[in-house]
This record gives C-alpha cells, sequence and structure tokens, in this order.
C-alpha cells in the first residue's frame, strides 16, 4: 500500500530526497467513506487474488483501492449467497451491501465466472474467482494494481471520551496507533475489524471478539500512561505484552484500543481530580454522573459501545466494581491471584487483580476462561449445586423508595431461586461477639482495617511506582520532579508519616481478617458443585451516586471500612450484577431520568465461575435482564 509522498513543486531539491535510500515509507492504512459510512482500510493484506482490471472496471475506487466481498463458504449455487449476505449485514457492523459490486467466491463452477447477478435490489454484481482459502470471509478493499485484498475496520467516534489511544492490532500481535480520525470533539476515533473474518474454535473463543485495555496494561509497541501525561512522554514504547493481556490475544480476541485509567489507578472524580486528563462520560440517564474509577474508560465504553464485546480493568479497591455498578454492566473482581499481573503497572500487588467488564454473562464465562486457564473453573453446562445460605449485607428492608422496593424484589426472588431465606449479617457486630484470637480483643473490625487498605496501596506503590518513576524524571529532567494529579500525590504523602513496619502490619491485619472471613462466612464446600459454602451480596448501587459536576471534599487517604472491602481484603471473588434501573429526578436535566441499580455477588475464593454461572441462571429466570449500551440498560439514545 506504499504510495509516493505528496508531489510539491515547491520542495527545492526534491529529486535529491528521492534519491535518498535512507527515506522510509511505509503505509499506516487509509480512511475512506462508503454510502456515508466512515472505514479505515488496514496496512495490512489478508491475501491476493488475481483479476484482470477489465472485471472490476464498473466498481467504484478510491486512489486504487475498490471494495469487495469475500466469500469463502461452500456455494454451488449462487442463488444461496443472498440469504447469506442478509444474515451477514444483521451479525456485522462493517459488511454492507455497498461491498457487493465484486464478489469472489470460492468454488464457483467456471460457467458463473463473470456473470453479472443481482444480490441486492437494482444493482449488479460480478462474480469472481477465488483461489485462495486463507483469506477469511468478508468485506475488503482491493488492491487494484497488485489483487491485494485488505480487511476493513468501520470507524466510530468515542465520543463518551472512553479512550485515550486507538489501537491496530498488527498480524503479529503486536501494535500500532491505528491512524483515523472522523469527526468528533475531543474524542478518539476507534476502529474494528469486520466481525465476519473470525470464526471461534475450541483454540479460539475470543476469535473477533472486541476489547478495550485499561491503560495500565504494557502492549508490546505502543507507549502507556497509566493515566499521566509525564509517564507518557518519558518512557519509550513497550516492547513486552505481558501474560494477562497475551491471554486475551492467543484466544483471538482483536485489541481495538487503550482505555482511560485514573490516574496510577487510583479512585478519582470527575470534578477537580483528573487534572492530566478528562474523566469518560457515563452514557446512562442525565449522562452526567461520575463513570466511577479506576477503570473509568472500561466501564464508559461497555455501557455506550454495542460495537465494544469486553473490557479488560483492573480492581484493586473497586476498580472494576465501580465503573460496573454506576454504568449498569457486568464487571468482576476475581478471587486474587488467578492470573500473573507481570508488565501491568502496580497499585498493590496484595491486592491488585485483573478482570473484565462485558453486558454478556456467557463471554464472560468464555473470556474468564481465557484469562484465567486452569485457575478458572467455569459451571457452563455442568451441574451446579447452589449454596442454601445466602447472607445479605445492608439490604433494604422496606419499600420506601423505588430503588429500596426493587433491592428488596431482587433479594427475595434470587433467595426463592436459591430455595432458601436471606440471613442478614452484620459483620462488624459479628467480629465484637466473635473476635478472631489472632486480633487484640478490644479492636473492632472498622478500626483493625481502618488503615489497611489505603497503607496498602502508597506504601507498595511508592516503592513500585513512584520511586523508579521520580529518578527516571529527574534523570531526564535536570532533577526536577514530574507532574502528578492530586490524588495519587496525597495518598503517597499520606504514607510518608508512617514507618516502613505499618506495611507488615497491615499485611497482618489483612491476613486476620482474611481467615476469619473464610472460617465463619465465605469458605470452600465440601461438593464441587457446590464450591462456596454460601454467597454474600451487598448493594452495588442504588441509583444516581455522584454527579460528575459536584465538587467534593479535598483527596486523602481513602480510610474505613465497608462492604467493597471484604474481598480486597479477604481475596474471595466480587462480581457486579446488574439489577434494574430507577427513574429519579436530574437537577442536570431537569427530567426524570433512569439510573442503574445493581448488586455485588461473593462467594468462596476460587469459586468465580459459580458466579458467572448464577449470572446466567438469573437471566434465563428473567431475575435479571442483559444490560444494552445506551442511556438506558434498556438502551436508547445517549444524551449529548
Ligand atoms: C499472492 O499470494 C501468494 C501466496 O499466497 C504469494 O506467493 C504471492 O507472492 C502473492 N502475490 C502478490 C502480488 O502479493
Ligand atoms: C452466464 O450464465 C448463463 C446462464 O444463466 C450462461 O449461459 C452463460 O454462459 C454465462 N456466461 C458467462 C460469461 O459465464
Ligand atoms: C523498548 O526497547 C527499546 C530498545 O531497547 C528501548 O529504547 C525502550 O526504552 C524500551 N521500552 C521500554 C518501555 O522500556
Ligand atoms: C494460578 O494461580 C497461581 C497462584 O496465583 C499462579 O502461580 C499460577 O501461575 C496461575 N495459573 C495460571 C494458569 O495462570
Ligand atoms: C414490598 O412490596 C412487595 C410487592 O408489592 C411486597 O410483596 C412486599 O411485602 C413489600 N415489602 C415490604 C417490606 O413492605
Ligand atoms: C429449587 O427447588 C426446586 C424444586 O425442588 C428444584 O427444581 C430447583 O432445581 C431448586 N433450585 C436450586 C437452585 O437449587
Ligand atoms: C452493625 O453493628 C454495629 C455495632 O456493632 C453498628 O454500629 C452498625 O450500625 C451496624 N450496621 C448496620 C448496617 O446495622
Ligand atoms: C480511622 O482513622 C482516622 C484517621 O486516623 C481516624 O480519624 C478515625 O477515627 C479512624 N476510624 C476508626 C473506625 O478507627
Ligand atoms: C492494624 O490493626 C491494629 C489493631 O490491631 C490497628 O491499630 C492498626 O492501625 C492496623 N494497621 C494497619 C496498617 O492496618
Ligand atoms: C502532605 O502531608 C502533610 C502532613 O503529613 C501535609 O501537611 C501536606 O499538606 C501534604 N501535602 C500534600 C501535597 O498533600
Amino acid at each position: 500500500m506504499a504510495r509516493f509522498p505528496p508531489f510539491s513543486l515547491s520542495t527545492p531539491c526534491l529529486w535529491g530526497l528521492i534519491g535518498s535510500a535512507a527515506a522510509r515509507l511505509v503505509s499506516t492504512g487509509m480512511s475512506v467513506t462508503l454510502q456515508d459510512i466512515d472505514y479505515f482500510i488496514s496496512p495490512y493484506a489478508s491475501g491476493n487474488v488475481t483479476v484482470p482490471s477489465a472485471w472490476l472496471s464498473h466498481v467504484p475506487s478510491v486512489n486504487g483501492f475498490a471494495p469487495v466481498t469475500v466469500v469463502q463458504e461452500d456455494t454451488t449455487e449462487l442463488s444461496t449467497l443472498s440469504p447469506l449476505f442478509s444474515t451477514w449485514s444483521t451479525k456485522d457492523d462493517v459488511f454492507t451491501d455497498a461491498f457487493l459490486d465484486a464478489v469472489f467466491v470460492r468454488g464457483q463452477r467456471q460457467s458463473s465466472i463473470g456473470n453479472v447477478t443481482s444480490f441486492r435490489q437494482g444493482q449488479t454484481s460480478v462474480v469472481l474467482p477465488l483461489e485462495s482459502s486463507a483469506v477469511p470471509s468478508g468485506p475488503y478493499f482491493i488492491e487494484q494494481t497488485t489483487g491485494k485484498l485488505y480487511p476493513v475496520y468501520r470507524l466510530y467516534s468515542d465520543f463518551a471520551g472512553a479512550f485515550n489511544q486507538p489501537l491496530l492490532q498488527k498480524p503479529d500481535g503486536t501494535f500500532q496507533t491505528l491512524s483515523a480520525q472522523i469527526a468528533g470533539v475531543a474524542s478518539a476515533t476507534i476502529g474494528v475489524p469486520s466481525r465476519l473474518y473470525y470464526t471461534p474454535t475450541e483454540d479460539k473463543p475470543l476469535a473477533g471478539v472486541r476489547v478495550g485495555i485499561k491503560d495500565i496494561y504494557s502492549l508490546a509497541g505502543v507507549r502507556q500512561s497509566n493515566g499521566n501525561r509525564a509517564w507518557y512522554h518519558l518512557y519509550g514504547e513497550n516492547n513486552v505484552t505481558g501474560t494477562a493481556v497475551s491471554r486475551i490475544i492467543e484466544a483471538g480476541g482483536i485489541i481495538v484500543g487503550l482505555q482511560k485509567p485514573s490516574q496510577f489507578a487510583n479512585g478519582e472524580t470527575a470534578t477537580a481530580d483528573w487534572v492530566d486528563f478528562h474523566a469518560p462520560f457515563n452514557p446512562r440517564g442525565d449522562g452526567y454522573q461520575d463513570p466511577s474509577s479506576s477503570s473509568s474508560g472500561a466501564g464508559a465504553s461497555i455501557a455506550s459501545y454495542d460495537w465494544l464485546d469486553l473490557a479488560l480493568g483492573s480492581d484493586t479497591g473497586g476498580s472494576i466494581r465501580g465503573p460496573a455498578e454506576v454504568q449498569g454492566v457486568f464487571g468482576s473482581r476475581p478471587s486474587h491471584g488467578l492470573v500473573a499481573l507481570d508488565h501491568v503497572m502496580s497499585l498493590s500487588p496484595v491486592l491488585d487483580t485483573a478482570g473484565f467488564l462485558t453486558r454478556d454473562p456467557y463471554l464472560w464465562d468464555t473470556a474468564n476462561q481465557a484469562l484465567y486457564r486452569t485457575n478458572y473453573s467455569s459451571f457452563r453446562g455442568k451441574s451446579v449445586r447452589y449454596p442454601s445460605t445466602l447472607y445479605t449485607l445492608s439490604f433494604p428492608t422496606t419499600n420506601d423508595s423505588a430503588s429500596d422496593a426493587m433491592l428488596l424484589a431482587f433479594q427475595q426472588q434470587l433467595a426463592s431461586f436459591l430455595n432458601t431465606t436471606a440471613t442478614p449479617v452484620n459483620l462488624t457486630a459479628d467480629w465484637t461477639s466473635h473476635p478472631p484470637a489472632a486480633a487484640p480483643s478490644d479492636v473492632t473490625l472498622p478500626t483493625l482495617l481502618n488503615l489497611t487498605y489505603p497503607m496498602l496501596i502508597s506504601k507498595q506503590q511508592i516503592s513500585l511506582v513512584r520511586d523508579p518513576f521520580y529518578a527516571d524524571y529527574a534523570a531526564k529532567h535536570d532533577g526536577r520532579l514530574p507532574f502528578v494529579d492530586p490524588v495519587p500525590i496525597s495518598r503517597w504523602n499520606w504514607s510518608s508519616a508512617y514507618p516502613d513496619s505499618a506495611l507488615d502490619e497491615a499485611i497482618t491485619n489483612k491476613t486476620i481478617f482474611m481467615e476469619w472471613m473464610t472460617e465463619h462466612y465465605l469458605g470452600p464446600a465440601d461438593h464441587p458443585d457446590q464450591c462456596s459454602s454460601s454467597l454474600m451480596v451487598y448493594v452495588g448501587s442504588a441509583g444516581p451516586e455522584t454527579a460528575r459536576n459536584v465538587y467534593r471534599s479535598l483527596p486523602g487517604a481513602p480510610l474505613g471500612w465497608s462492604s467493597s472491602r471484604i474481598s480486597n481484603m479477604a481475596e474471595v471473588p466480587d462480581f457486579v450484577l446488574p439489577v434494574g434501573e430507577v427513574e429519579v429526578y436530574s437537577s442536570i436535566t431537569n427530567h426524570l431520568e433512569k439510573f442503574p441499580v445493581t448488586v455485588d455477588v461473593l462467594a468462596a475464593k476460587g469459586c468465580d465461575g459459580l458466579i458467572v454461572r448464577l449470572a446466567q441462571d438469573l437471566l434465563e429466570a428473567g431475575i435479571i435482564a442483559r444490560p444494552l449500551t445506551g442511556g438506558t440498560m434498556a438502551g436508547g439514545e445517549v444524551l449529548l
């Protein structure tokens, strides 16, 4: 796809430039519109065909590139093609009738070749022979001079501001920036390849699944930012794709971009905290709810774009769960330690986890198997014996508000589905009446764990991330400090008042709690079909949580105790399930708007697959619904 540089008469030594053998001219692809749809033509050909140029003379082309279709399906009768193309149009957002002017069909009888057939109302197509079985079915752009077939990507505007780098996954699995820009304000342009190129198999269960990656994971070929501008500019392109993302790619996933994290994966709110980058937009309700953090781009994108299937986030203290809750999608903090986190920026290795956000609980299961491999036991198609103990934490007990009524109804339906009744528990009170021997008897649970989380994340991130970053930056910039957003800097600063031994103390406190939790509430079950001794649920979100235009208190250490800390400390899975939405007055739109209601479900460590199976079963039972993209969980326009 190499082309000559633009010819310029004002260039004085033009011939000298052309003569320079050192000049490397490389195509980064090309953008076109076809029937008013924006497309990107990949610079990496999938294969080639031999075709006399006269046969393509009626096909429109730009710079020698013409839209065509490849059909590998076993097609003896051309009459079967029309229904095939209709099916393609419904399952793929890239293919349209506009690619049907020329159709390369494998295994055609010689007599049909060149015949002009009508696959579409009022338009003709030429049928051409296809020798290669290597080029997958789907739409392509053919370079007429070489016969090379280039894959087509549809371009979408990232109107939610969820991405910070659009990516093109190269055939060798490394990455380059996707060089395309369509209309949109302060929005990246994301390209997604035709779904028709990919067929999931046992080896490649995620074939063609489009995935966004939180910009704290290293991808070979491109830089990362960790949500920090200085970091992005200080370091070169990454040379390695770490274990977690490599597994997604090996399973066939297509990485379409890096997504905005809040800075260094610390919790930030949209007003004031996001100094280096602008916080993504939560599409639900009035469109001005905080997207939560730190997997902010992940949550905003999964709730906004039906052209995106999965987002890989990370959860140290709620960074997957928060965005999933406020945007009403599935999201999982897995059991701790299911996949190695090499080549991922750390917040706290004793707490960090990698997990997905998605709208589809079946894809969730497949993706978890690809990411965690033997550390994840899928319950799909297997017999399951749900625990008969269902604990609830701080669930509403009245129908006083719409969200209370919805949560109460969900709790009743869940209990009845499990053939049990819910047991409300108060962990704080229970700790006081049954304290573990390892903890001082006069210490309450909120006191034991008050400083644990902020101590772990700050002490560990200081040594693993901040110190080497500061040193590298100082070496390059004459001893200067890099800019860091207020939240991470205030947390790092907070912990400097504590001795290094406070880190060991935090790990001890975490361990005491984990053992107590396993013994009393979330332990392994005797029967493998049950996995967990119990299930525990708490309220994830109950309507509007935080508007993004509200100034809050000054940043500081995330002290304190809440239900969301259980999984952090006890290393158990904590998965967000969307339950429904409630209509609430928005002072931003002066109108009633719908906001997500979600719950979090916990099980024993290693029982991640059990919760995904529960999500699937609750979906089949009609107790929850599949969330859609848009202004509400049932779909609809995003308010812009
Ligand atoms: C076409 O493909 C064949 C095999 O796939 C290859 O040998 C040949 O070089 C290709 N031709 C061009 C022009 O790229
Ligand atoms: C086109 O199809 C007709 C039958 O419908 C056949 O008689 C004819 O030979 C074909 N022409 C070419 C060029 O393949
Ligand atoms: C990748 O390798 C190149 C060449 O060795 C080096 O210049 C670059 O800094 C490396 N990137 C990172 C992020 O370490
Ligand atoms: C499973 O988890 C263990 C413990 O964290 C880890 O050492 C191992 O590499 C993991 N296995 C896989 C297949 O990722
Ligand atoms: C809440 O409303 C449901 C449905 O009307 C009813 O079955 C239930 O008893 C009510 N619960 C309370 C606590 O009022
Ligand atoms: C609940 O009980 C019914 C009737 O015995 C049974 O069919 C169903 O499988 C049970 N459900 C679960 C989740 O155990
Ligand atoms: C749990 O119990 C403690 C006292 O041990 C009490 O302060 C707290 O309010 C209780 N929480 C709830 C949600 O009832
Ligand atoms: C948590 O720590 C803060 C700051 O040291 C303190 O003000 C607060 O009282 C502590 N809370 C508990 C429950 O110990
Ligand atoms: C650990 O627990 C003790 C109480 O046993 C508490 O005083 C201390 O603040 C805790 N420290 C951390 C870092 O969690
Ligand atoms: C750092 O912490 C000290 C107290 O330990 C406080 O006085 C100072 O304002 C903090 N600085 C920042 C930037 O948060």
